[in-house]
């Protein structure tokens, strides 16, 4: 096999086999392939699109890339979620929590933020000792013991897909469907799941900016999970504006802590439950979606998801008492409320704007060795839909010294929010389901 001449075909718009798919990735891996033929096949990919037996091969040959967790000896479904990354999104937090405490088994390997959106493990680590790199054989104990464990990405998760993605970055084939669902895919499956709730978020603040492409990011997914035997749904769910009310690292493990002793915002909550009810119903621990939503519903208000999340925080070596008492999360040394410009409705929240606001304070990272303040962030007081006077405040800015100098932050800040005469009824947080026949 020459990767030329499957470069050249797929070039042409032709098709690769399972083999082919195979040996280019373990040539890839193995650096006989060099990475400029590599990219070319990526670009070839990016305009040519792969059918879905391609799609399900490349994912599967970078699954082999590395280790599969093996968790059959654990009792019970197991099953993951993934989100495609939002402003504000926290749900991983309180989801595995409310799954566990519901029976699911929750096997989450999770990534570091980057750009505008957050991440898990970084959200995680603001709690004081809480440990993210765990050994393998840890994770599976907890899985099996506590219910849930949340760890990063080992080198022997899809390693095929570190290289591939680092390259992509590069060479402008990141925004390929068929190449995004092979890297999403082939980490997800490596946890050695048995099914998957995936979260495509659509909107101005998330990767897919319109409904068809999310759908047919959704489509491609769903169709590389099934085809490798799992059970698969999905959830387009909003995000032209943030999830919740609060953006940085510790403010949104307090806003977790929150939902599970039954308050929090109100659309976080209503993702939060939808998503772990499918998890519980691809568990097949409840008979309906609405049995499913009541099992969750209840571990709020019984208080069996907080206790769940405490013994998350002590398996994993993290400070449990950060659950009655936040205030032993980091807390930023100066606290800034901006008042808004003018009086009316809020008709537009530019999502992006404050993710990208909340990384130059120091919450997120615009280059991946860039450290992470884990105090830093705002807090929003008005979201779309909601009335404002002038000079009352529309968010508050949690900083420490650093980060951007702080008229610009201002400006920025202020210029995410559209102000107009109103009124305007937000539109529904869950737009479509795509869920598993079986
Ligand atoms: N997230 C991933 O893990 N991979 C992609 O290709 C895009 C988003």
């Amino acid at each position: 096999m020459r990767a030329y001449e499957l470069i050249h075909r797929k070039r042409d718009g032709g098709a690769l086999t399972a083999a082919e798919l195979e040996a280019l990735i373990r040539g890839y891996t193995a650096g006989e392939i060099p990475d400029y033929q590599l990219a070319a096949f990526c670009m070839a990919v990016y305009f040519r699109g792969m059918d879905a037996a391609e799609s399900l091969a490349l994912t599967e040959a970078m699954l082999r890339s590395g280790d599969v967790l093996d968790l059959s000896a654990l009792p019970g479904a197991k099953i993951d979620k993934h989100s495609t990354g939002g402003v504000g999104d926290k749900v991983s937090l309180p989801l595995a929590a409310l799954a566990a405490a519901c029976g699911v088994r929750v096997p989450m390997v999770s990534g570091r933020g980057l750009g505008h959106t957050g991440g898990t493990l970084d959200k995680l680590e603001a709690i004081p000792g809480f440990r993210v790199d765990l050994p393998v054989g840890r994770f599976i104990e907890l899985v099996g013991s506590v219910g849930a464990c949340l760890m990063g990405q080992t080198d022997r998760i899809a390693p095929a897909d570190k290289r591939l993605y680092a390259l992509r970055d590069v060479t402008a084939t990141v925004e390929s469907i068929p190449l995004i669902a092979a890297s999403i895919m082939s980490k997800k499956l490596a946890e050695g799941i048995d099914g998957l709730v995936l979260d495509v978020k659509v909107g101005r603040g998330a990767f897919m900016k319109t409904l068809p492409e999310a759908q047919a990011l959704a489509r491609a997914l769903i169709g590389v999970g099934r085809g490798a035997g799992k059970r698969v749904t999905a959830l387009l769910t909003a995000m032209d504006q943030p999830l919740g009310l609060s953006i940085g690292n510790a403010l949104e493990v307090v806003e977790s802590i929150e939902l599970l002793r039954g308050g929090g915002p109100a659309d976080l909550r209503e993702v939060t439950v939808a998503l772990t009810a499918e998890m519980l119903l691809l568990a097949r621990l409840a008979p309906g979606l609405a049995a499913a939503r009541r099992q969750v519903e209840a571990a709020i208000a019984d208080g069996r998801g907080l206790a769940k999340w405490r013994q998350i925080i002590e398996a994993q070596g993290g400070d449990p008492r950060v659950v009655e008492d936040t205030g032993r999360l980091p807390r930023a040394s100066t606290l800034l409320e901006l008042p808004s410009p003018t009086a009316g409705v809020v008709e537009a929240l530019d999502g992006e704007a404050l993710g990208l606001a909340a990384m130059a304070l120091g919450a997120g990272r615009a280059r991946v060795e860039d450290r992470i303040d884990p105090a830093v962030g705002l807090v929003l007081h008005r979201k779309v839909g909601d009335r404002v006077e002038r000079g009352e405040p529309l968010l508050t800015v949690h900083r420490n010294a650093g980060g951007e100098p702080q008229p610009r932050l201002e400006a920025r800040l202020v210029a995410a929010y559209t102000i107009g005469p109103g009124p305007v009824v937000p539109a529904p947080l869950i737009i479509e389901r795509l869920a598993d026949p079986s």
